[in-house]
């Protein structure tokens, strides 16, 4: 008989890690397109944080209208146990990994910190057969970012935070830096790119430097000891994974041509340098994509791509794995585990 009531994590009203109740709530029902999933574990991602605490750092009239009761996350990996009449290519018990209604969800609707959650089928691939749940949940959101921003947008829906679509280049033979490389999106920068013929300098603080040399970048800076937009010059493309108004002082590193895409686009000041000096500044929004996952299933399953965890909890202990978020200097990803 299916089950019907499951552990979440809830929250009444937004606030600090503490806001965050570990609960009994109905099990969601499914919806025609969709898969109910039975969640084995949750990947963290920035916006969960963001969402927890009400989009603070948002202008008002840009935060999405949550309402509460609220249960967070997006990312997932689990077992299918049920799925829609009108649902194709997925049967019970397959295993699979998603990054659940992004960005539409933003506002609440994705509700991964749960022991079940349906899924719309099309953003829903097998997972990885050579990875566990905990790194196959660590991937969706910060390995979809990093293969959009460099290689395939996957979608023509507008543009949230540019006019006009991003378009990734061509990353063979050119010098890419990565800023924020040691992060979850940052780490799968560094290994996409590589992948895709790139020479890579990552910057990142010193403790990540051997993790990164082993992923694949060609050079490390560590951003404590130097200042890289004064040691670099004439490169092909910047990728800053931390993003905001700082952005802008990597202009000066890159080549007339060249381009700068900053992950976190918001606060950026430099549009009228950008153009005095002949570059592309572009920026995108993640979105779920299952035939995206399905295809980097295959690259996590060879290995060519690989998950780094920083630091796993159990699912009742989301608090403190926030708490962990909030202390930064993340490495590779924060997982919730489903018993
Ligand atoms: N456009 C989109 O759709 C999209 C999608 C996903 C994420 N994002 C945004 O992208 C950003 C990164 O997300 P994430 O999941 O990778 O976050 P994360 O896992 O928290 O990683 C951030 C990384 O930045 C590093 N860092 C912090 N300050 C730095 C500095 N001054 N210089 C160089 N590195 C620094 C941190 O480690 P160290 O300081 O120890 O090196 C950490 O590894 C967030 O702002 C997020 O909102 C945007």
């Amino acid at each position: 008989m299916p089950v019907s009531m499951m552990k979440a994590v809830v929250q009444h009203g937004f606030g600090g890690p503490d806001v965050l109740c570990y609960d009994d709530v109905p099990v969601p029902r499914l919806s025609p397109g969709e898969v109910l999933v039975r969640v084995r574990a949750v990947g963290i991602n920035p916006p969960d944080w963001y969402l927890r605490e009400g989009y603070k750092t948002l202008p008002p009239e840009w935060r999405p209208a949550a309402t509460f009761p609220l249960i967070l996350g997006t990312d997932i990996s689990g077992v299918v146990t049920a799925v829609a009449d009108d649902v194709e290519g997925f049967a019970l018990g397959d295993e699979v990994y998603a990054m659940v209604r992004f960005p539409e969800g933003m506002a609440g609707g994705s509700r991964a910190y749960a022991e079940y959650v349906t899924v719309p089928a099309r953003e829903l691939a097998l997972k990885p057969a050579g990875v566990d749940h905990a790194h196959a949940a660590a991937a969706p959101m910060s390995l979809l970012t990093a293969w959009q921003f460099l290689v395939d947008l996957g979608h023509d829906e507008p543009n949230a935070v540019q006019p006009g679509p991003h378009r990734p280049v061509d990353l063979k033979g050119k010098t890419v830096v990565i800023n924020g490389a040691a992060g979850g999106v940052g780490h799968f920068l560094v290994q996409v790119a590589k992948l895709k013929g790139a020479r890579v300098i990552a910057i990142a603080s010193g403790r990540h430097v051997t993790m990164l040399k082993d992923l694949g970048a060609d050079e490390v800076l560590d951003y404590t000891n130097a200042t890289p937009e004064d040691e670099l010059r004439d490169v092909d493309l910047v990728v800053d994974a931390v993003g905001g108004p700082t952005s802008s002082r990597f202009l000066k590193t890159i080549k007339r041509g060249g381009a700068l895409f900053p992950v976190f686009p918001l606060g950026f000041a430099g549009a009228a340098e950008a153009e005095q000096r002949g570059l592309t500044v572009s920026a995108t929004q993640v979105r779920s994509n299952g035939a995206q996952l399905r295809e980097l299933a295959s690259l996590l399953d060879s290995g060519a791509i690989r998950v780094v965890i920083d630091g796993s909890w159990p699912l009742a202990d989301a608090a403190k794995a926030h708490e962990r978020a909030a202390q930064g200097h993340i490495q590779g990803k924060l997982v919730l585990i489903v018993e």
